[in-house]
C-alpha cells in the first residue's frame, strides 16, 4: 500500500489503476472513499471483498457532472430541484435504475434503485473526469468500524488490501451524505447527514420524514441493518458523570464534568464553542483517537438534537450499540 499526496502524477497513476479495475482511495469532503469503476462487475466485487461488506449492501456511485448522471439515469423533479440546491456536495439521492442503465449490478446490490452522489471535492472531482466513468465508492474502513476522514485512517483500517490512497488531508465534513430516497410518494431521508431536513424542506416545501429503518427487518437502505461505527470501548452517551478510566468525549463548556476524576489526556472536545458543524468534522477522528487512548470507556456528553447534530447522534447511537 502506498500514500500519495495529490499531484497531476499520483492522479494519473490512481486513473490508471481504476481504468484497469483496482480500487483506490480517495478523499471527498465527507469520508474518505474507496472507488472502483462502478461499471466494471469485477473492479466493484473487489471493494465488498477489501470492505468485508455484505454483499446485499448496496454501493453509492460518484459522478463529476450532472450531464454524467443524466447518461445513467433519470431524475423527477423533486430529485432534480434538490441537485441544483445541493449538488456539487454531501448529498446522496436514491433514484430509479433505468432499465439499461451499464451500472453494474453488484453496485446496486440487484435493488432497482441506484445511490448516486456528485462529491464537493476537486480532487476526486478530478479523478472522476479523467476516468471518465463513474465510481463506486462506499467509506474506506472495514464494514462496521468508524469510517476514516484522512488517509492515516484509510490506511490503518484497510491497510495492504487496497494499492493506492490518495491523500487530500482531512474531510471537511466528517460524516458521510444525508442519503435522501427520492422514489417515493414524499422525499424521505434514509442516514441523516450535512444537509438536514429543514433545507430539504425549503427547497421541497414540505416537513422531510427521517426514515431510520428501526421499526423493520427491510431497510430502505439495507446498510441499516448493520451494526455500525463501532469502537472497541464501550460508549456512554448523554454522559453527565465520569468514572475513573473513562475518556470524555467533550461539546462545549466542561464546566459542570468531574473531570479532575479522569487523565488530560483522555479528553477530547469536539467543539469548544458548541458549534455543531464543527463537532461533525471532530466526531470520527475523535472517536478513534479515544479508542485507542487507553481509556477504558468512552462518554460522551449531551449534543443537542438539532441540524447537523441529528446526524451526530444517529452515528453515535450506532456507535453505542452493543
Ligand atoms: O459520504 C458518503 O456518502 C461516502 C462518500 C465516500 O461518498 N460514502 C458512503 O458510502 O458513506 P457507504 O457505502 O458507506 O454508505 C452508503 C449507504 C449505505 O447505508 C447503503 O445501504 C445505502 O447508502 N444505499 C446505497 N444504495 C442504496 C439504494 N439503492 N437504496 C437504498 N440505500 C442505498
Ligand atoms: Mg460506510
Amino acid at each position: 500500500m502506498t500514500i500519495k499526496t495529490v499531484t497531476t502524477d499520483s492522479i494519473a497513476e490512481a486513473t490508471t489503476l481504476l481504468q484497469n479495475g483496482e480500487c483506490v482511495a480517495i478523499p471527498t469532503e465527507t469520508v474518505y472513499g474507496l472507488a472502483a469503476n462502478a461499471l466494471n462487475g469485477q473492479a466493484v466485487s473487489k471493494i465488498f471483498a477489501i470492505k468485508n461488506r455484505p454483499n446485499f449492501n448496496p454501493l453509492i456511485t460518484h459522478f463529476s457532472t450532472l450531464d454524467m448522471v443524466k447518461d445513467y439515469v433519470d431524475l423527477n423533479n423533486e430529485a432534480a430541484k434538490l441537485t441544483t440546491s445541493f449538488w456539487p456536495g454531501p448529498m446522496t439521492l436514491i433514484v430509479k435504475r433505468r432499465v439499461n442503465c451499464k451500472l453494474c449490478d453488484a453496485v446496486t446490490a440487484g435493488l432497482d434503485t441506484v445511490a448516486i452522489r456528485i462529491p464537493n471535492h476537486k480532487t476526486a472531482q478530478d479523478i472522476i473526469t479523467a476516468c471518465a466513468f463513474p465510481l463506486a465508492a462506499p467509506s474506506a474502513n472495514t464494514s462496521g468500524e468508524i469510517s476514516p476522514t484522512s488517509a492515516a485512517d484509510v490506511a490503518e483500517s484497510l491497510g495492504d488490501k487496497v494499492k493506492l490512497i490518495i491523500a487530500d488531508g482531512s474531510s471537511a465534513v466528517g460524516l458521510e451524505s444525508t442519503v435522501i430516497d427520492t422514489t417515493g410518494d414524499k422525499i424521505t431521508i434514509l442516514r441523516p447527514g450535512a444537509i438536514t431536513a429543514d433545507q430539504i424542506k425549503d427547497v421541497i416545501g414540505y416537513d422531510i420524514a427521517h426514515d431510520d429503518g428501526q421499526n423493520t427487518d427491510t431497510p430502505k437502505s439495507p446498510g441499516q441493518l448493520l451494526k455500525h461505527y463501532a469502537p472497541n470501548l464501550p460508549v456512554r452517551l448523554k454522559a453527565y458523570d465520569l468514572n475513573e478510566g473513562d475518556a470524555l468525549l467533550a461539546f462545549g463548556s466542561t464546566k459542570f464534568m468531574p473531570t479532575s476524576k479522569i487523565n488530560d489526556r483522555h479528553i477530547l472536545n469536539l467543539s469548544e464553542t458548541g458549534d455543531l458543524y464543527e463537532a461533525a468534522s471532530h466526531l470520527f477522528a475523535y472517536l478513534r483517537k479515544l479508542d485507542k487512548s487507553g481509556a477504558s470507556a468512552i462518554a460522551v456528553m449531551d449534543i443537542p438534537n438539532t441540524g447537523i447534530g441529528l446526524a451526530i447522534n444517529d452515528r453515535l447511537k450506532r456507535a453505542a450499540q452493543k
